[in-house]
């Protein structure tokens, strides 16, 4: 949702999407199309359907960006995870965000628009528990970097990674755990997690006019984590 409301706060005409249709209205976006991103990945007539229902919008207002932003992520050991939460990962996180590309590279060529995909650190590196999202999510890295040869002269495409970042997801999860949220923001150099608006200024700069010459590029939006050597010693 902070994604939608500084976009919006700029001025833009926000679209935004999810399976769940309990909120379908609000003042963070101007239009809500309820879609699942699995279905999108797995049935042409689903997407052009999607395609279609962003078009009436886009006919008066260019589309000038696609965020693929939302994912899934399914936790389990090497040994409990089944085949198919690999299959959904790649769906969601993967195979939907090519899919909308496709479906939309002639509205966003046509208006130079580019594409945000939003990836993680864990394409870096990870922790256990985490094969079926750091895999797909790895990939998701390399779809950017892909598309952004093959379009190059076409549309811009971009990653922003971030670290753990203040969603209401992140908050469940350490609910009840003061100590290791705590540990979790000390593990970052910046001594914090993310604020979903610093990440929602990142994703606006890789969408705007000013980030002309950036595409294919990665931006690691991670408090420093990555730069940090787990050394026991
Ligand atoms: N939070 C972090 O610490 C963190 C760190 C690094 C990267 N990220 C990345 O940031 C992005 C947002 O994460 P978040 O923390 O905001 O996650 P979140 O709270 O779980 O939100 C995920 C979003 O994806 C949507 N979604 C999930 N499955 C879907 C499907 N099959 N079809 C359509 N929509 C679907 C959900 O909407 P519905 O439930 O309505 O479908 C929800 O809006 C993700 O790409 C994540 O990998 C997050």
């Amino acid at each position: 949702m902070a994604l939608c409301q500084a976009f919006k706060a700029e001025g833009w005409f926000v679209i935004a999407t999810g399976r769940s249709t309990n909120q379908t209205t609000s003042s963070d976006f101007d239009a809500f199309i309820p879609a699942d991103l699995n279905e999108i990945a797995s049935s042409p007539e689903k997407a052009t359907e999607f395609t279609s229902k962003v078009s009436e919008y886009t006919a008066q207002s260019p589309l000038k960006a696609l965020i693929n932003n939302a994912a899934i992520q399914i936790l389990g050991s090497t040994e409990d995870l089944k085949p198919e939460d690999l299959t959904l990962s790649f769906n969601v996180n993967v195979l939907a965000p090519f899919v909308l590309t496709q479906q939309f590279l002639e509205q966003l060529t046509a208006n130079k628009g580019s594409i945000l995909n939003i990836g993680t650190v864990h394409a870096q590196a990870t922790k256990a528990e985490f094969p079926a999202y750091a895999t797909t999510k790895t990939a998701m890295h390399g779809l950017t970097r892909s598309l952004a040869v093959d379009l190059g002269k076409k549309i811009r495409v971009n990653t922003l990674a971030p670290a753990a970042t203040e969603t209401p997801m992140l908050k469940a999860g350490f609910e009840g755990k003061p100590e290791a949220y705590q540990e979790l923001a000390d593990a970052h150099p910046i001594g914090r997690v993310a604020d979903v608006s610093e990440i929602a200024k990142a994703a606006l700069f890789l969408c705007s006019d000013n980030a002309s010459f950036i595409t294919g590029a990665t931006l690691y939006a991670d408090g420093g984590v990555l730069s940090r050597l787990h050394d026991p010693c």
